[in-house]
């Protein structure tokens, strides 16, 4: 299986890359935001739950991410491999995600992270609750995402520098170049 996590800050374009790798490479999409956000339409109790603590821009539980983790994962057994989009998020999901994995078989083949500076990133994110109205796209919440990321998430890279499988790549340009560099790093490390 190819199971590649992609990695990076809010804004920094994982879910626009998710989209073409999953058309080159037939990959399963694994959004733990978009996993969320339907359970937020669904009014489901989980969401409503969710839609307080992502609207501030914090993280919700590990045990409620995983669980949908798992399910998903369930849901598509004989898949060729999947795309983690914005998961994991913590140490303990990224130990988590390890253990799943066993019990499935396979392991993380490889993790990309897109690097692209606060500025770039509060740019996009605004333009794109102007033009959308996601909830969590406003300035305030932005910042706090990116904050949130810093403390909590960016730990997971130092798990993962441990296993040789994490590649940094320049999130900034046009998508297709930034394309190309995730292709060249998956077909070296495929
Ligand atoms: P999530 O939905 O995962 O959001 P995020 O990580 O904040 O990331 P985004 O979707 O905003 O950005 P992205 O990196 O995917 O960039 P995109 O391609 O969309 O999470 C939302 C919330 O859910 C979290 O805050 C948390 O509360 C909760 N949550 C989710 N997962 C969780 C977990 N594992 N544990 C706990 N809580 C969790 O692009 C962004 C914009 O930029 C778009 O408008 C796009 O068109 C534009 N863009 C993309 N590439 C470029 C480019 N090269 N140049 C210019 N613009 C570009």
């Amino acid at each position: 299986m190819l199971n590649i996590v992609l990695f990076g800050p809010p804004g920094s374009g994982k879910g626009t890359q998710a989209e073409k790798l999953i058309e080159k490479y037939n990959l399963i999409h694994l959004s733990t935001g978009d996993l969320l956000r339907s359970e937020v339409a669904a009014q489901t109790d989980l969401g409503m739950q969710a839609k307080a603590i992502m609207d501030k821009g914090e993280l919700v539980s590990d045990e409620i991410v995983t669980k949908m983790v798992e399910k998903k994962l369930i849901e598509h057994k004989s898949a060729p491999g999947f795309i983690f989009d914005g998961f994991p998020r913590t140490v303990e999901q990224a130990r988590e995600l390890r253990n799943t994995l066993v019990d499935h078989r396979t392991k993380v083949t490889m993790v990309i992270s897109l690097s692209v500076e606060r500025e770039e990133l509060m740019k996009r994110l605004v333009k794109r609750g102007e033009e959308t109205g996601r909830s969590d796209d406003n300035e305030e919440t932005i910042s706090n995402r990116i904050d949130v990321y810093g403390r909590q998430t960016i730990p997971v890279t130092y798990y993962y520098d441990k296993t040789h499988i994490h590649h940094p790549v320049d999130g900034i340009g046009k998508v297709d170049e930034i394309f190309k560099r995730i292709v060249d790093v998956v077909e070296k490390n495929k």
